[in-house]
């Protein structure tokens, strides 16, 4: 059912049931971090491995405290400039976080979201919501209640906040003493924490492609996918007539295509506008999933700035990788 009040979104979550909520980045499957059965349902719903651990919504630095301890000096000055806001913190967990939304990890992860109607109601409740994207596992995330709609609609209720502004998830921070590692690049940019908080993260490269336990998502490969087989490339043109007798889609980032003649294509360009390219990326590929295409090629965004975290969902979505 979708539904738009809080009292009733509140009601659900207190009889510890599931909720699909809306954030800033993508849709997510809620529950209460203090009961099992919600956060097990969350894991067996997606088809999630329960070694991929969960992220936590919080609705204050509060909030932050009562689940995390040795909190770095670091953590605080970035929780201060970029929440509510696209930013997850990887920190040391209290002992009472349950191991299942943690998946046995040392660390919680957690995240102020940036969305009126889910921040409202974050604050009426009692406890924390563990919140993975709306997908089953390795699937393109939900950007609009009707993506949610589509994936869950029957089993799960929805909680209506309209289209998500940014498009791609949270950009998810650990550290290493006091020096912020980046673990996931997504909507916010390694340029906006630099210019605005001082500091400059390191980028945790993937030490492995093991699928099974990865030290944080977004490490792992043949994510963020759609069905179609997916192509990702420097070099548009050469792939493109490569493909010649194909049914193609294309994911321009910066070249525009606009070649009449070959009416199988469906194009969308960008225009080098990485801003909406990152709000509708998801919705684009789930689009071009919809028209029974051979292949969808997508063309590389410059290494900067949010081209950075399309890149690194188009090369985690491609079978090239
Ligand atoms: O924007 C977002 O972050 C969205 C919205 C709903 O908040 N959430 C999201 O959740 O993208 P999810 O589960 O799809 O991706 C979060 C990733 C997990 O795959 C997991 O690997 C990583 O965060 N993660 C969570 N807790 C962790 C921990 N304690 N240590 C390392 N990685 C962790
Ligand atoms: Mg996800």
């Amino acid at each position: 059912m979708i539904i738009s009040s809080l009292t009733e979104a509140k009601a659900i979550l207190d009889s510890n049931k599931n909720l699909i909520i809306p954030t800033e980045t993508v849709y997510g499957i809620a529950g209460n971090i203090y009961d099992k059965e919600s956060i097990e349902n969350i894991y067996k719903i997606k088809n999630r491995p329960f070694t991929n651990p969960l992220i936590v919504h919080i609705d204050s630095i509060q909030a932050m405290e009562k689940v995390a301890l040795d909190i770095p000096n670091a953590a605080y000055e970035l929780a201060n400039k970029f929440w509510p806001g696209p930013m997850t913190l990887l920190l040391k967990k209290r002992k009472d976080v349950p191991d299942l939304v943690t998946a046995n990890k040392p660390t919680v992860a957690v995240r102020i979201p940036n969305h009126q109607t889910t921040n409202s109601l974050l604050s009426m409740l009692d406890y924390p919501l563990a919140a993975p994207s709306a997908n089953p596992f390795g699937q393109l995330s939900p950007t609009s209640m009707a993506h949610a709609y589509r994936y869950f609609g029957q089993e799960i209720d929805i909680l209506d906040g309209g289209k998500c502004t940014l498009g791609i998830e949270s950009t998810i921070i650990g550290f290493d003493g006091d020096q912020p590692v980046v673990y996931r690049l997504g909507a916010l940019t390694l340029e906006e924490i630099h210019n605005i908080s001082g500091l400059s993260p390191k980028r945790k490269e993937s030490e492995s492609s093991d699928n099974s336990s990865p030290d944080a998502s977004g490490m792992m490969y043949n994510h963020y996918a759609p069905q179609t087989r997916l192509i990702f490339t420097d070099d548009i043109f050469t792939e493109i007539e490569k493909n010649r007798d194909k049914k193609l889609g294309l994911l321009m980032s910066k070249t525009i295509y606009n070649d009449r003649e070959k009416s199988t294509i469906i194009v969308i360009n960008n225009n080098s506008n990485s801003k909406l390219a990152a709000q509708n990326l998801y919705t684009d590929l789930s689009y071009m999933d919809t028209l029974n295409l051979d292949v969808i090629i997508a063309e590389k965004w410059e290494e900067k700035g949010l081209g950075m975290s399309i890149n690194d969902r188009l090369q985690k979505a491609s079978s090239n990788c």
